[in-house]
């Protein structure tokens, strides 16, 4: 129970209790709250009668988060969560806009109050940890810090005891939902979401999100994941779930030095499924500012690679008669890239170590040395004479050892070569990550335990050093880190087109559709859209209509955006071609129209560039017709819409999925548009300024 409102005092405009105005008893409940700006949301801390301490989350006054518990069990001390006492608490108001040098939109307004509550223990240990709690009107982070203390010099956290007791609101009829992948498995982020009752989630990898009963939209997550273990969600009962700490190969989860922070643990909180995709700006807003200074030098743009051949099995990245990185190929490529305006040419299998089982010897590969028929010197000279940037390729196959003594050297031939972006990859079974451990041997560690985070962060810092981007694929999930490190401007982190590619089960319609409401909270993601041939290996169908391939552009975002199918490919169908090679990947402004979780989606997003706005569509297996106002467009202007939409018969499970119809209006803002999306369809719209 928490006490009354008695005893409260205002600190900056907010109303907290304090430890100095209660009662000297030593087990006296002391409360400290605090409101969103908005009053929306409001955050109650309190201790229990054993000094566990406790918060409950509120939103106009009803139960989001019920009463749910905070601590940590360490290795080589008592645990810590017991016998605290509030010995503090202050607070503050926060209001300040700040630019993003890319994104989904330009400018982010950061508007939150925070709470700072202070603790110690009263036991003759006295050891002292702050929770500090930054509440938006869309949601809330909160995050321990351990400041410097004689007891605790050193963290060795086994688990946290961090508690989401999420509230039921029971509505006849209706019943509360989630979207998740399952945590701590083999295939890391890389699974179809499954949507089930939320008491019949497992443990889950984060962001889930939640739709509970009388509509309320949830996602829990986290922001500013460093040099820490990756957080999941385990459901202990009911709808009570737990933080579990991705374990490391031994010993602790975590090993830190005091003083330090802990990634911030975060909940979304809209009336909407589009309401919660924008409240993502408080995974940005509690990360730290740019530490990189000037990063113009990463440009957002479009590439194309050799890639999808490989994906197909039709070219191989081993060496032998079906390499595709071929210097002869490559220049094909430079050459597409160059006639089409795409700035960059990825190209995977340059590079010693893919002949033989390379998802198994990551200690093969050369970061330095091309293969003998990949002439890197002469393709990057030519490149640059069309204007066209290389972009390299770093596969691991998760040896994180191996790799961290090429690093320097793998990057340096980058930088020479004027190649600025990376893709990193470590291909290998969760828990198959080899690193090297204080004793000099390798040890087996988790894509999203301490060990990765802090590897990450080297390679972005290293490449940075040299003014490269990184796209990570088989990554640590994304926690907003780009705005800290600008350089770091995408990743995979769930199933990205090559699973289309591959065999069955390719990505239904659903599943871009739930990435939108799920990954997509999280940050930017590399999916590689844009497969007009809708085809993978052994002539496979790819679940999509082809007007859907063009929306992806604008649904899933990234700085840095593919467009995956091969140059003949493109040439089959150069109407809708003109839209990829249109559609920008750095945008000034967003906004979400509609959608639904795992049922249909619809984003606008204005050009960073330009005046023009563009539109993407989508839907799940059933065809369904959306209306929209473009009240988004700027007033007093006029546009000529380029459409490019489902035709009359377009189905993804036929041939005519292909059936696309092209075709242009004049429109301005408040008109109103009718969008027919076929059953796995989608619909994109370029609205060019006049
Ligand atoms: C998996 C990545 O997701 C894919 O894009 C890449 O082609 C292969 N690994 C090889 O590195």
């Amino acid at each position: 129970m928490l006490p009354s409102a008695k005893g409260w005092l205002a600190v900056a405009g907010l109303w907290v209790a304090v430890a100095l105005a209660m009662p000297a008893s030593a087990d006296a409940p002391v409360v400290a709250k605090v409101s969103s700006p908005g009053e929306v949301l409001s955050v109650e801390v309190t201790t229990d009668g054993d000094g566990r301490l406790e918060y409950r989350v509120l939103r106009q006054g009803r139960a989001v988060i019920e009463t749910s518990r905070l601590g940590f069990i360490l290795a080589d001390a008592v645990k810590l969560e017991r016998n605290l006492a509030i010995i503090g608490v202050v607070a503050s108001n926060h209001d300040t806009t700040w630019e993003q040098p890319w994104g989904e939109r330009r400018f982010v307004r950061d508007h939150h109050r925070e709470l700072r509550v202070q603790l110690q223990e009263k036991t003759a240990l006295a050891r002292r940890l702050d929770v500090v709690f930054r509440v938006f009107d869309d949601g809330l982070g909160f995050r321990y810090e351990f400041p410097a203390q004689p007891n605790l010099a050193q963290a060795n956290i086994v688990q946290e005891l961090t508690e989401f007791n999420l509230a039921e609101v029971p509505v006849a009829g209706a019943k509360d939902e989630a979207w998740w992948i399952t945590g701590g498995e083999w295939n890391r982020y890389e699974y179809l979401y499954q949507r089930t009752p939320l008491r019949e989630v497992g443990t889950a990898h984060t962001p889930m999100t939640v739709r509970r009963a009388d509509g309320l939209h949830l996602a829990i997550h986290e922001a500013a994941l460093v040099d820490y273990a990756g957080m999941w969600l385990r459901r202990v009962e009911g709808t009570r779930f737990k933080a579990v700490l991705s374990p490391a190969s031994s010993g602790p989860s975590v090993q830190r030095a005091v003083p330090f922070n802990t990634p911030w643990r975060t909940v979304q909180v809209a009336p909407s499924a589009a309401a919660l995709y924008a409240s993502s700006d408080l995974i940005l807003n509690l990360n730290e500012p740019n530490k990189l200074g000037d990063v113009s030098w990463f440009k957002p743009h479009k590439y194309v690679g050799v890639w999808w051949g490989m994906h197909l099995d039709i070219q191989s990245w081993a060496s032998g008669p079906k390499h595709g990185a071929t210097t002869a190929y490559t220049k094909r490529m430079i050459d597409f890239a160059a006639a089409n305006g795409f700035r960059g040419v990825l190209v995977e299998g340059w590079n010693e170590g893919w002949d033989g089982d390379w998802f198994a010897n990551g200690e093969t590969f050369s970061f330095t040395k091309p293969y003998p028929d990949f002439d890197i010197e002469w393709l990057a000279a030519y490149a640059k004479s069309r204007g066209v940037h290389l972009v390299g390729h770093h596969e691991t196959s998760a040896n994180i050892a191996h790799y961290e003594a090429q690093l320097a050297a793998g990057l340096d031939l980058y930088q020479r070569l004027g190649i600025d972006a990376v893709k990193t990859g470590y291909v290998a079974d969760a828990g198959g990550v080899k690193a090297r451990g204080a004793d000099g041997k390798i040890r087996f560690e988790w894509h999203d335990g301490q060990v990765q985070s802090r590897h990450h962060l080297h390679v972005v810092e290293e490449a940075a050093r040299r003014h490269i981007a990184v796209n990570a694929h088989e990554p640590i999930k994304d926690t907003g880190l780009r705005r800290t490190y600008p350089n770091w401007v995408a990743r995979e982190g769930a199933r990205g087109m090559e699973y289309n590619a591959w065999g069955e089960p390719k990505n239904p319609p659903e599943h871009e559709i739930n990435l939108v409401f799920t990954r997509m909270l999280a940050g930017p993601m590399d999916y590689t859209p844009g497969v007009l041939s809708l085809r993978g290996r052994g002539d496979t169908r790819i679940p999509s209509t082809l007007a859907r391939q063009l929306a992806l552009y604008v649904l899933i975002y990234s700085p840095i955006q593919m467009a995956a199918d091969l140059p003949e490919n493109y040439a089959r169908f150069p109407k809708p071609f003109r839209f990829i090679k249109d559609v920008p990947a750095d945008w000034a402004e967003t906004r979400v129209l509609n959608g639904e979780v795992g049922d249909y989606v619809t984003i606008a997003r204005k050009d960073r560039n330009s005046d023009d706005w563009y539109l993407g569509a989508g839907t799940d297996e059933d065809g369904r017709t959306l209306e929209v106002g473009l009240d988004f467009l700027d007033p007093g202007r006029r546009y000529v819409a380029q459409i490019y939409r489902d035709g009359d018969q377009a189905d993804f499970r036929t041939d005519h999925q292909f059936d696309v119809v092209v075709e242009e209006r004049p429109v301005a803002r408040g008109d109103r548009l009718t969008l027919r999306l076929a059953p796995g369809g989608g619909q994109a719209i370029r609205f060019k300024a006049r």
